[in-house]
């Protein structure tokens, strides 16, 4: 490959600056660009009627209640946001360290996908498959002999997704991080008459600090004792490793894949991005939301939109496809401003 730098004439003939001087020809050098359809909104739901709580250390968010769910679907959709991810805070005395409601057709997150599709058929429902929210350990798997069990774990995940896909779900979003368990979704949903259903796996999911702020959001653990996932998620110092994750991934039948958090991991997203072909999605998780949100605190509105686009736009320059971001509403209605 020739390098750029050899074919450019050096100052003065080349100015790069040329093309920054005027709105218009920035506007037609612009190489990349947040629309409504790059944007998925992570909404955190509970149970109960006409609930708007605020999410303590997630400041904005809130868990609602699927009557409200439902509006806000509908409103989302009239903004052109094509799909929603659901994340729910199950009620403390449904949890069990088996996470069983997981598979019960009528819990809260089966009531969420039909509340979405009920207010707003149109509206791509995903849905994670982990049990953390289900488990009182708050682990995404089984708890064997002290360990999180694997092969043990796949067999109810694979419930949950059939669980999820007979309620309504679009697509599911295995986030748990067992091995093998994107083929054993992907033949337990084609076994059960689900082929359409799509599965988009958090293939490189890192243990990472920034995921604080969501297990509050889900009560997945108290503050002071946030379960270690270091056994399964993986390790921030590696990169190598996400792209052996994400072609396992890729070969057991993933239609797209999920990299997380986003923006501290940009380079992997870049480097699966030169090396498969297939589309990509970053998931900007609560804590980068926070870190983001507690600086645009500090600023005027437009100085706060241009940080929340800037950062949101280093998803696309990486090679992303679409972003999961808290921030997809308050996004979606800037750019249907303009
Ligand atoms: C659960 C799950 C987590 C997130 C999404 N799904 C937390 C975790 O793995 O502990 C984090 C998302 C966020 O921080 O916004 N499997």
């Amino acid at each position: 490959m020739t390098r750029q730098n050899d074919l450019m004439p050096g100052f003065p003939v080349s100015r790069l600056r040329r093309g920054r001087m005027h709105m218009f020809s920035r506007s037609i050098l612009t190489e990349n660009s947040i629309r409504c359809h790059d944007l998925i909104w992570p909404v955190f739901v509970t149970e109960g009627q006409n609930i708007i709580e605020p999410i303590d250390g997630l400041s904005g968010i809130d868990r609602i209640s699927l009557d409200i769910l439902g509006q806000r679907a509908k409103a989302a959709h009239r903004l052109g946001i094509p799909a929603i991810a659901i994340f729910p805070r199950i009620d403390p005395a449904r949890k069990d360290a088996d996470g069983t409601n997981a598979l019960a057709n009528d819990n809260l997150v089966c009531r969420a996908i039909a509340a979405i599709k009920s207010a707003e058929p149109d509206m791509g429902v995903i849905v994670d498959i982990a049990l953390d929210p289900f488990t009182t350990h708050g682990h995404d798997g089984l708890i064997r002999d002290g360990v999180v069990d694997n092969d043990a774990s796949l067999d109810i995940l694979i419930k949950q997704a059939i669980n999820y896909a007979q309620s309504g779900a679009d697509i599911v979003a295995p986030s748990d991080m067992m091995d093998g368990r994107v083929g054993a979704i992907r033949a337990g949903l084609d076994e059960a008459s689900f082929s359409h259903v799509m599965i988009m796996s958090y293939a490189a999911k890192y243990a990472s600090a920034l995921y604080a702020p969501f297990r509050t959001a889900v009560s997945a653990n108290t503050l002071t004792d946030i379960a270690d996932k270091t056994s399964y998620q993986m390790n921030p110092a590696n990169s190598d490793e996400a792209m052996r994750e994400i072609a396992l991934d890729i070969k057991e039948g993933t239609d797209f894949i999920i990299i997380k958090p986003g923006m501290p991991y940009l380079d992997i997203i870049r480097q699966a991005h030169d090396q498969f072909n297939i589309p990509i999605f970053a998931y900007q998780v609560s804590g980068e939301y926070q870190m983001i949100q507690s600086l645009a605190s500090t600023l005027a509105q437009d100085k706060q939109k241009a940080l929340i686009m800037e950062m949101l736009i280093s998803f696309k320059r990486a090679g992303c496809t679409g972003i999961l971001s808290y921030y997809a509403y308050q996004v979606a209605e800037w750019l249907n401003e303009t």
